[in-house]
């Protein structure tokens, strides 16, 4: 699964920062504890902006497998890729 956070100072100013860094952090615990997850691999990765943000109010701005999530908060995205990747406790 690829998850694209945009870095534009926009993105950033609205929180993109904290939206990476759990990201990776899940990165970690999966390394920690990979037999909570499943095999899919999580790609992420941080974009430079084409400044869509400076007309719109999107920021901050993720892409996950092609779909565009304006706005986005990192509960939001960190539920949206724990769904993907988790597997169901016993
Ligand atoms: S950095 Fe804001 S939309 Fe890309």
């Amino acid at each position: 699964m690829k998850v694209q956070v945009h870095m534009g100072s926009r993105c950033m100013l609205y929180g993109a920062m904290n939206i990476l860094e759990q990201l990776e952090s899940l990165e970690e615990l999966r390394l920690a504890e990979p037999w909570r997850f499943n095999e899919e691999i999580l790609e992420i990765e941080a974009v430079p902006c084409s400044d869509n943000c400076k007309t719109d109010r999107i920021s901050p701005v993720v892409i996950i497998e092609g779909e565009s999530i304006h706005r986005a908060t990192s509960q939001q995205i960190m539920e949206k890729v724990m769904s993907k990747i988790l597997l169901p406790e016993e």
